[in-house]
């Protein structure tokens, strides 16, 4: 028999980057389900404040939904940004500006939950990462980079802590129609268009039920450090 550890609905989530594209929908997934949710993200009106790159900023606002939740069950890391780049252009500036956010503030995040989710012998760490991590992008090498990093860290901490019982995922969608594409040129996106075996980008709520099935039990007990693509087929592993 599978032991269910926490009741399927009820749980307290965090979502970071929730207002806005995947982690709006995600939260929002959450929230249909019966969940508990706080949104952190850098402003709005729901939304705890956050800037997830700067490391008191984040733990202010994790406490803030510590005391809201009682305790965080599941964290969502959606938070990110991107912007566009050959290497030879790339400033200093624009490359830590994206690693900051895209990267650091997901080690961040997670900082601020594991030891809690060790303690209650239960967690669901779920990071927004891209397939772009593994098949790299033209302009988008800091991007690629960053999120590479979130891979690679999503599978060193699920060994870190999945004996007890804290598994640690990452989705690594394709492109998703979300206010973050919009700043790519239509160039890239028309192109992109025509690798994609499916023909068109997706949208945030075909990648949301993602990020309900690896915090779901029994269905997400088996995922550990694994990176799930919902990506029109733009990449196959
Ligand atoms: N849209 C895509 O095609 C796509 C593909 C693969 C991965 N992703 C990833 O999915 C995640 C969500 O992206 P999206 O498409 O929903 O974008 P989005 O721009 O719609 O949402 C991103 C959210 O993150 C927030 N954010 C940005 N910087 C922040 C910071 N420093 N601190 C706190 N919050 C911050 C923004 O305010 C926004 O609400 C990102 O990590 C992105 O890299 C997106």
């Amino acid at each position: 028999m599978i032991e269910r550890h926490r009741t399927s609905t009820g749980r307290g989530v965090v979502v970071t980057g929730g207002n806005s594209g995947i982690g709006r929908a995600i939260a929002e997934a959450f929230v249909a389900n019966g969940d508990r949710v706080v949104v952190l993200d850098r402003a709005g009106a729901d939304a705890v404040s956050v800037d997830v790159s700067q490391e008191e900023s984040v733990r202010a606002a994790f406490a803030t939904a510590r005391q809201r939740l009682g305790s965080i069950d599941i964290l969502v890391n959606s938070a990110g940004l991107l912007t566009e780049s050959p290497v030879q252009d790339m400033t200093l500036a624009m490359w830590n500006e994206t690693v900051s956010v895209d990267l650091t503030g997901v080690f961040l995040c997670c900082r601020e939950v594991v030891g809690e989710m060790r303690q209650q012998k239960w967690g669901r760490i779920i990071n927004i990462a891209s397939q772009l991590a593994i098949k790299g992008g033209t302009g988008l090498s800091h991007y690629s980079a960053a999120k590479a990093g979130v891979v690679a860290f999503t599978k060193s901490l699920a060994l870190e802590v999945a004996s007890d019982n804290v598994l640690v995922n990452s989705i690594a969608p394709g492109p998703i129609e979300t206010p973050l594409v919009q700043g790519i040129s239509e160039e890239w996106k028309l192109a992109k268009r025509a690798e994609l075996p499916l023909g068109r980008f997706g949208v945030a709520a075909e990648v949301a039920p993602t990020a309900l099935l690896l915090a779901s039990e029994p269905g997400g007990n088996l995922y550990v450090g694994q990176t799930l693509g919902p990506n029109s087929g733009d990449v196959m592993q």
